[in-house]
Formats: C-alpha cells, structure tokens, sequence
C-alpha cells in the first residue's frame, strides 16, 4: 500500500481505488472537524453559494456556513472559523457549507471515484491515523492548496501523515516530498501557521487568532467521512 499525495487542485486524478484524505488545515478542514466534534448532525460540502442558498430550501433548519476571500458570505449564518461552530450553535444542525477551495478539494475526491473520503487536519490526528493505520488501503492526500496552487501548510501536514504512517506504507515521491517539507516544521505547528501565505492573510483581514485554534493538535478524536453527500462523524 502507498501514500500519494496531490499538493494542488491542478493535478486532477481520475478512477482512483483506496481511501482519500482531504486537507485545508487553513481552515475548511479545521471548522468541519470541530463542527462534528460540537454535535453537528452533518455537513453538506457545496461547490457555490447559490447551491448552498438553493439547498437550504429542501432543508429548513440547516445552517449556511463557509466563506469567499476568507470572510463570511453575505446572507449565510456562519463565516469559516473554527471559533463560529461552538457546541451552542451547531450542535443538532445540518450545516450546508462552501469554501474557496476545501469544499473543491471535497469534490475532486468524490470525482476520482475513491471508495472512503476523510477529512483531516491537526485537530483530528491521532484520531485520523488510526482509521487510517487499521486498514490500509491506496492512500490519496488531497490538499487543498491556496487559489488554485500549491500550499505549504496543507503540504506539511500531508508530510506529517506520510512521517506517522511510514511503517505500513510505501512513500511515493510525492510523499517522500511532502516528508521533507513536514520536517522543517516538526513540532512547530503554530509558526507553520503563522508563516505561510495564508495564515499571514487571515492575520491581515483580523482573523489571526485562527491560528492557534487551527494549531491544536490532537484536540478532538472526531474523524468526518463522506457518507453520499454528507460528512459525518466516522464510526467505525
Ligand atoms: C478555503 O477553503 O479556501 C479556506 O478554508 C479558506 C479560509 O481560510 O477560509
């Protein structure tokens, strides 16, 4: 078994088999794992707001959730941070959510025909490593990436799977690089977050204290999975 990883949108892989994880460590990936972990009933991951506002109609009730150029989305309820999706808030909720490129990344796993589709991040990986220690299939790491092109901390993070799971998979070039990329950063999450393009946007918009909730590792043991067009916790 081997772990590939695709560091942005523009590598477009068809008829895969095996397991994906998709990451938006900055911060699609972050808010959906902490929605879950605050007793969200699920997430409904969209391509565009006029989708998610055309939902919402079949489903009274659900939250509109996710953001454009990183701030909330005029008429939806919540923004795409982590601190929106409180237990007050979401717990009980469907929540229709689009992002800039997560929810994209989401739907390019979908598109390449993959069997079992989590979502990761720092928050969730020790509880991610497991799933993905027990039973191994080809693994696929779909970063998110940054406006359509490559970005470093969703690349690290995939390294830091790859680093962690070394010992059953094979590491395929891209893996190997993405290892290399991880090990700049080992241990030093939040100054990842801090130096990367993205983390220093937020910080100019006055969303800099994403960071560190972004940065936690191991936070919450709650890993999503795609089940049709909904993530949920995963149970097994
Ligand atoms: C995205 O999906 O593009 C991101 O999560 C952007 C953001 O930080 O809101």
């Amino acid at each position: 078994m081997k772990i590939s990883v695709f560091f942005s949108p523009k590598e477009q892989p068809e008829n895969l088999k095996g397991t994906a994880v998709v990451i938006d460590v900055l911060r699609a990936s972050s808010t959906i794992t902490t929605a879950l972990a605050h007793g969200a009933k699920s997430i409904r991951p969209v391509l565009s707001a006029e989708e998610a506002f055309m939902l919402t109609q079949k489903s009274p009730g659900a939250l509109l959730g996710g953001e454009r150029k990183g701030m909330k989305i005029h008429g939806f309820h919540l923004g795409n941070s982590p601190r929106e999706y409180s237990r007050e808030t979401v717990q009980n909720k469907k929540i229709i959510f689009t992002t800039t490129n997560g929810t994209q990344a989401i739907g390019r796993a979908r598109e390449s025909g993959l069997e079992k589709i989590y979502v990761g991040c720092f928050l969730n990986l020790s509880a991610l490593l497991e799933k993905l220690a027990n039973n191994p299939t080809e693994l696929y790491l779909f970063c998110s990436g940054r406006n359509g092109a490559f970005s470093l901390e969703d690349a690290a993070f995939a390294g830091l799977l790859c680093q962690r799971l070394g010992k059953i998979y094979q590491l395929a070039d891209t893996a190997k690089a993405a290892l290399a990329i991880w090990k700049m950063w080992d241990g030093r999450v939040l100054d990842l977050l801090a130096a990367c393009e993205h983390g220093r946007y937020l910080e100019e918009i006055g969303l800099g204290s994403d960071l560190s909730l972004c940065a936690a590792v191991d936070k919450y043991s709650v890993v999503p999975v795609l089940v049709g067009e909904e993530l949920i916790s995963a149970v097994e």
